[in-house]
């Protein structure tokens, strides 16, 4: 195994389905699949890399409040909500099987400044595929209402997922995409859908992984919106 760039970072493996089995359980980090021991996979061929944001107040699902595909205009949106969205760029090239330290790397002014301003205290790298065995089970989990202690902080390296805010009265549907950093505000309920072909690589950051517990509301309103199709 590499030794991390630097020493603050915690190098860790994903989370799996045993630690979300219960409600008000903490989040170990367990295995996803990846390509090689501490390494992930990065090859996404041509995929759309487009983000977007759909609103919908939470009790109608058939008014669309708002929609857009313009990264500037989404951010926007979601800063007005509290909600932190960037788009990162980076310079480095990296390689399918990438090692997670090097994926790290090549964000790692963007991480400095995140952490910087918020204070975040370890940073890890996740990646699933539609090849893991547990992946409708993940996705069932994921899909439940819940919110956390902690800023759910999640940069997408490659691939995507839909993240879903339940915002006051509203409900925001964030679809990200490859350099896309999304920022769940601690105490914000939502669900996260990575669909029924999970493919995703991201970067984590955490004000303190050991006390990152997902309290679910028991509110099926997950079922009435909408589902990441991949
Ligand atoms: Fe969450």
């Amino acid at each position: 195994m590499r030794t991390p760039p630097k020493p603050r970072f915690i190098m860790r493996q994903s989370l799996t389905r045993k630690d979300f089995r219960t409600r008000h359980q903490k989040l170990r980090p367990l295995r996803y699949r990846q390509s090689g021991q501490n390494s992930v996979d990065m090859d996404f061929g041509e995929k759309e890399t487009m983000s977007s944001l759909k609103i919908y107040p939470e009790r109608d699902t058939t008014q669309l409040l708002f929609a857009s595909d313009n990264h500037g205009h989404i951010a926007e949106k979601l800063n007005e909500a509290g909600v932190r969205f960037e788009k990162w760029q980076t310079e480095a090239e990296l390689a399918p099987g990438a090692a997670q330290e090097d994926v790290i790397a090549a964000y790692q002014s963007d991480i400095d400044r995140l952490i910087s301003e918020e204070g975040y205290q370890t940073v890890d790298v996740v990646s699933l595929d539609s090849s893991n065995p547990k992946k409708d089970e993940l996705r069932k989990i994921f899909l439940s209402e819940h919110r956390h202690s902690e800023d759910e902080v999640r940069f997408f390296v490659a691939g995507e997922g839909l993240f879903s805010l339940h915002i006051e009265d509203k409900v925001y549907e964030v679809l990200c995409r490859q350099g896309d950093l999304i920022s769940v505000p601690a105490n914000t309920p939502h669900w996260f859908d990575m669909g029924p072909n999970p493919n995703f690589i991201a970067i984590r950051l955490f004000n303190n992984p050991e006390g990152w517990v997902a309290n679910y509301s028991g509110d099926t309103i997950a079922d009435r919106f909408n589902r990441l199709e991949n």
